[in-house]
């Protein structure tokens, strides 16, 4: 990782220091399914970036032409090189000027080039990151993605008017379940939260055993194997900082249900969650109800996000109360901290 100063986007919603901090991560920015030849605009970190296929490779580059400042995103894809939609100019994947119409053989110059970031594409994502020198090693892992005994399934992004920090915490919370998730999963009469234990790993938190007789079946679906009458079930969440907690919950019989929660802070202000999701169990079954059921509680969650202020994550213990239920949320917060958040993030 270098320790070299990136160029903050001129419109940053973060504070200066937390963005210095959270741009030497990877995130994920778009499915790869909807990454072609057509060039498609996101945004990270309040950097607009531009995403397509140059023949067999993803780029992902700044969305802004160095000649006048379009966005590349309204140019075309041809061969392997981006084309400008206002004067033609044409930038191969490794972000240099090929050539410029108005100069048939002229030989563009070193400077004219645009600045092209990172890609991996991984768990049906493209992943980049801000820091050109990030280590493909730190893209948060998601074993089951891989493993041959899960079906792997990719529900649509979900766009929050929320901060990314909260969104994990949100997802971390297991006091909210009675409250916010009564017409998808959990029930009303059920609010206790029993005592569970939270470790620090290196790069993020892990609560270990979560365990609770609040069932992870939708309301209203089939279980997939029978629950014995007064089933325990243990929640595993492993979170990855910045933005990355991966949720393992424990059916009977060994099966298992996996959730990794991306949540791409596009800006300060609004996240665009990505959660794969790999199970061993329903193999090959309907993927709709699937998507449905992901969605509806993410959107139970999503509204409360969307309410909650200051809308960044308070970082200063001082700043919110605690009850016994937020141990996790507590050990996620000190974790942030650490690593050299903090200005906007106590708000
Ligand atoms: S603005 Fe892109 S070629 Fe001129
Ligand atoms: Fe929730």
């Amino acid at each position: 990782m270098t320790a070299a100063a990136l160029k903050r986007p001129r419109d940053c919603s973060f504070a200066p220091g937390d963005w210095d901090v959270l741009a030497r991560f990877w995130y994920p920015v778009a499915f790869a399914a909807d990454i072609g030849a057509a060039p498609v605009a996101v945004r990270l970190l309040d950097e607009r970036l531009v995403v397509y296929r140059a023949g067999a490779r993803v780029v992902v580059a700044r969305d802004l032409c160095i000649h006048r400042g379009v966005p590349l995103s309204i140019g075309s894809v041809q061969g392997d090189e981006i084309v400008c939609r206002y004067h033609g100019l044409r930038f191969g994947p490794d972000g240099f000027c090929r050539a410029i119409p108005s100069e048939p053989g002229a030989v563009p110059t070193e400077r004219m080039r645009i600045q092209v970031f990172p890609v991996v594409e991984r768990y049906g994502l493209i992943w980049t990151s801000l820091d050109p020198e990030a280590d493909p090693a730190r893209i948060p892992v998601f074993p089951e993605w891989d493993d041959p005994e899960f079906d792997q399934i990719l529900p649509p992004s979900i766009d929050i008017a929320g901060a990314a920090g909260r969104q994990c915490e949100g997802f971390l919370d297991v006091a909210h379940f009675a409250f916010v998730h009564q017409n998808t999963f959990a029930d009303p009469n059920n609010p206790v939260v029993p005592s569970y234990a939270v470790s620090r790993r290196e790069d993020g938190v892990l609560v270990s055993d979560y365990i609770s007789d609040v069932a992870n079946i939708p309301h209203g679906m089939a279980e997939p194997v029978p629950v014995p009458e007064g089933f325990l079930w243990r929640r595993l969440f492993e979170v990855q900082f910045p933005f990355f907690p991966r949720l393992t919950i424990f059916f009977p019989e060994g099966l298992r249900l996996c959730l990794f929660n991306c949540a791409t802070p596009v800006s300060a202000r609004i996240t665009r969650l990505f959660v794969p999701i790999a199970r061993n169990f329903d193999r090959g079954g309907d993927l709709a109800s699937v998507y449905d059921f992901n969605r509806r509680v993410f959107e139970e969650d999503r509204a409360i996000v969307e309410t909650q202020y200051p809308e960044d994550l308070p970082l200063d213990l001082m700043a919110e109360a605690h009850i016994r239920a937020d141990r996790a949320s507590i050990a996620y917060r000190r974790g942030l901290k650490e690593l050299g958040l903090g200005r906007a993030y106590t708000a």
